[in-house]
């Protein structure tokens, strides 16, 4: 398999839709929901994934797709070469802020992660890695991560967990919010994501998300040594929603012995 020529490809498409939606920022969106009032999707979101799946399928005619919005492949198993694609990841964002999203592409092979690429499409930065040759925020290279204690650590996680909820354990979330130094929420898993890959965050966690939202993130932050998980410390599944615990080395581990080992999630 030529991993250079698909990286350098998935790269550029990646670019082309970022300034497809730069451009959208000029027109006006159309704006519908999903499974509830506040589950958005716009023109955007479809055009975008269609736009890369109309390359892929150019290009690479033999390769599978799972995109958020449903005109990829129904995957039964992740056989062979996937594309995980979330065109616009963090949408709520784009619509009442137009910043704070990104797009999110991780290629798979046999179910083991290859590429992934994150972009932030309005600050112009492109997270990228193949697996195994570094991580990259545009030509720049991103240093490993090293160790930190939870005193010392900022973790990214969604307020709304802690309010009572019969599927989330939030009593054990409440102990981790006192003893971190400070919590983060930017409502985009795949730039919080690489928030832990380049340590500007040092773990996120969520009760729920889709792999689309973290096949690419999963990657890089592997690459550069952190850990991802889901909240039970198992490895993530990539043909359902899971939970996650994404975090540099060391603290991943004291996240869930010392906070989550007795919920269920
Ligand atoms: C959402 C964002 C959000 C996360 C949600 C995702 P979307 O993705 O990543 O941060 O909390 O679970 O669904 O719908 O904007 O692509
Ligand atoms: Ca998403
Ligand atoms: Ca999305």
């Amino acid at each position: 398999m030529n991993w250079e020529a698909i990286y350098t490809d998935a790269k550029q498409w990646v670019k082309e839709a970022g300034e497809r939606i730069r451009f959208s920022f000029q027109q006006t969106l159309t704006i519908r929901t999903k499974s509830n009032p506040n589950d958005l999707v716009t023109n955007m979101d479809q055009e975008i994934e269609q736009f890369f799946i109309g390359k892929i399928r150019e290009a690479y005619p033999e390769h599978k797709i799972m995109g958020e919005e449903g005109f990829g492949d129904q995957l039964a198993d992740l056989n062979g070469i996937v594309w995980m694609i979330d065109p616009i990841d963090g949408t709520m964002n784009f619509v009442h802020q137009q910043r704070n999203f990104a797009i999110s592409l991780g290629v798979y092979e046999n179910g083991s992660g290859k590429i992934g690429i994150i972009y932030d499409v309005v600050h112009d930065e492109m997270y990228h890695t193949v697996r195994g040759h570094g991580a990259y925020l545009n030509a720049q290279s991103i240093p490993p991560l090293k160790e930190r204690t939870i005193k010392e650590s900022i973790i990214a996680l969604n307020a709304t967990w802690l309010m009572e909820n019969k599927r989330i354990n939030h009593q054990l979330i409440l102990p981790l919010v006192r003893d971190a130094r400070g919590t983060r929420s930017y409502g985009t898993a795949a730039l919080e994501m690489v928030y832990v890959a380049t340590g500007r965050v040092d773990a996120y966690l969520s009760t729920r998300l889709s792999p689309w939202d973290f096949a690419a993130g999963a990657i890089l932050v592997e690459e550069l040594g952190g850990v991802v998980t889901n909240l039970r410390g198992e490895k993530l599944n990539l043909l359902s929603k899971d939970s996650l615990l994404a975090a540099k080395p060391g603290l991943h581990q004291a996240i869930l012995k010392d906070y989550l080992k007795s919920g269920k999630w």
